[in-house]
């Protein structure tokens, strides 16, 4: 008889710990998000997140507008914009490496030197200087797109305008 009391107490304290991994196995199984598309387990919603994202190539869309924003920017001389720009396109960039590190190498130099020079050139509020910058962009695009073997991607100085923002 006196073992029953402790034997209730061992037996309530495991239907308590089951009770509680099967609520958290269903919290961490329970589908999310309008329509309830997130499915599956926690890593499997992670992953398909990371697929939502996409990869380097989300990246180059965001970059090929923003280098011609800032490319008509640039010839408006409306350098706030010039600015604004390219600090998207290092976000957009930096970005881009963290999904995809495995194209980091070839970005360090275009990171590091590249971007840099061009800010001096945007700061600068000189056309001339902007526009030799530019093409200097231009062909560093070039190279990374070489040095990961996408060559057929080739950047040129942008001739029409599409964007509505003007000054
Ligand atoms: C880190 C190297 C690197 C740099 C720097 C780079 N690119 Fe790219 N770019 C790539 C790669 C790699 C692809 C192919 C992406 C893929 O296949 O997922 C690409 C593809 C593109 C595309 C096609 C995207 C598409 O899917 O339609 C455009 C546009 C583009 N790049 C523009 C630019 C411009 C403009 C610059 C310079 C401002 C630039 N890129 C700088 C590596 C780079």
């Amino acid at each position: 008889m006196k073992y029953i009391t402790p034997l209730i107490a061992i037996v309530t304290v495991f239907i308590l710990i089951f009770s509680c991994n099967d609520v958290q196995e269903k919290i961490k199984n329970k589908s999310v998000g309008p329509g309830g598309w997130l499915k599956g387990s926690g890593n499997e919603k992670f992953e398909t997140i990371a697929d939502q994202l996409r990869g380097f190539d989300a990246t180059m869309v965001e970059v090929g507008y923003r280098y011609q924003e800032l490319y008509w920017a640039g010839q408006d001389e409306n350098w706030d914009y010039a600015n604004y720009q390219i600090e998207k396109i290092e976000t957009t960039l930096k970005n881009g490496f963290e999904r995809r590190p495995k194209r980091e190498k070839s970005g360090t130099h275009f990171l590091n030197y590249v971007l840099p020079e061009m800010k001096k050139t945007i700061k600068s509020r000189d056309t001339i200087l902007f526009n030799k910058g530019f093409m200097m962009l231009t062909s560093n695009c070039n190279s990374c797109h070489t040095m990961e073997k996408v060559p057929f991607f080739t950047v040129k100085i942008p001739a029409e305008r599409q964007s509505p923002i003007r000054k």
